[in-house]
């Protein structure tokens, strides 16, 4: 009787073809009610000796249905990951899928603009530390400690003695103290301040400059000055020198752009006036040489500063300086 069931199993694992069809067989079978389960139970109501030989036999026939199903459906999935791989296609030609290109944010590109024309005008690059000593952010600038630029107000102080930086000028001092003449560079920074409005952040850019050497005279001041605004909005730009103060600097002076938006006739960016405020310099105090241990009589220099947030918005008529420090893509991408 096992042997007719062998070949009629035999013949029906030959006409599944497919993984639904395996599964039947296999329940009807192996499984709870199935054929070769049923005949193991009737084992049970055998006599002893028959049921030794009998046992083996439908044991044997249950392991190799086991074998025989497990193999044909290995078979089967195979065959059916094959014909998958047959019917789809994949064009390898297709573009990919592009993550789009990044750009520079609008303050690091105007921050480089600035620092190729002073390098290509000889300047190096210095740096110093935004957490800095009162000494360096004024004391040795001359700035007294009744200057309105020490309000508690404008400053963030860490301590009585430390503070973060609010100006790049400390830089001047830095580099002074640590180098002999001539001196020629930029100190490109973040700076810090206790101020928030549409046009000031608490954390903003500015750039140093600085040039000292034997016979440096205001007219290498204007000379530089004048050919930084020229080359950064235009060879066009009319440039006005303005009398204005600074503890660091004697004489000072503020340097004023023509207002490019309005072609100086007058507009809401330049407040009517035709002019657009860019940078503040001025020729070294001699008591800020004297500071850092240079003989004002024999060594003179000029130094200026600027904000990088200003001319940016200036640049891209932009009026709220916020803008730079939300990234949003949607404004960031039209630079
Ligand atoms: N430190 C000044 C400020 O933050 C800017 C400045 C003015 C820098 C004149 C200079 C200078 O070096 O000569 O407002």
């Amino acid at each position: 009787m096992s042997a007719d069931l062998s070949n009629i199993f035999s013949e029906e694992l030959q006409s599944a073809t497919d993984l639904n069809g395996l599964s039947q067989l296999r329940v009807k079978y192996l499984g709870k009610k199935g054929i070769i389960t049923a005949e193991l139970k009737a084992l049970s109501a055998l006599a002893a000796e028959e049921r030794k030989a009998a046992g083996k036999r439908v044991n044997d026939l249950k392991s190799s249905v086991e074998a025989a199903l497990d193999f044909k459906e290995a078979s089967l999935k195979s065959d059916s990951l094959r014909s998958k791989l047959l019917s789809e296609s994949i064009d390898i030609s297709l573009p990919g899928k592009s993550s789009g290109f990044g750009r520079q944010h609008p303050l690091s590109r105007i921050m480089s603009e600035i620092t190729d024309i002073f390098v290509r005008m000889g300047f190096s690059i210095e740096e110093g530390p935004e957490v800095e000593l009162d000494r360096y952010n004024f004391e040795l600038l001359n700035i007294p400690k009744d200057h309105p630029a020490r309000d508690m107000q404008d400053t963030f102080y860490v301590s009585d003695e430390i503070l973060l930086r609010t100006h790049t000028s400390p830089v001047q001092v830095r580099v002074m103290q640590r180098q002999k003449p001539p001196l020629r560079f930029i100190a490109p920074g973040r700076v810090y301040r206790c101020d928030a409005d549409i046009t000031h952040s608490p954390m903003f850019h500015q750039v140093e400059g600085l040039m000292v050497d034997k016979d440096i005279t205001f007219s290498n001041l204007k000379a530089v000055l004048r050919t930084f605004v020229h080359q950064m909005f235009g060879a066009d730009t009319a440039v006005r020198f303005r009398p204005s103060f600074f503890p660091f600097t004697e004489p000072s002076v503020e340097i004023d752009i023509g207002c490019f938006l309005c072609g100086q006739a007058g507009c809401r960016v330049c407040k009517s006036t035709g002019w657009l405020e860019v940078l503040g310099a001025g020729m070294v105090n001699p008591a800020v040489l004297e500071n850092v241990g240079y003989d004002p009589d024999e060594y003179s220099g000029f130094a200026f500063g600027m904000g990088i947030e200003r001319i940016a918005m200036l640049k891209y008529a932009i009026d709220d300086i916020r803008l730079f420090f939300d990234n949003d893509i949607k404004f960031l991408k039209q630079f």
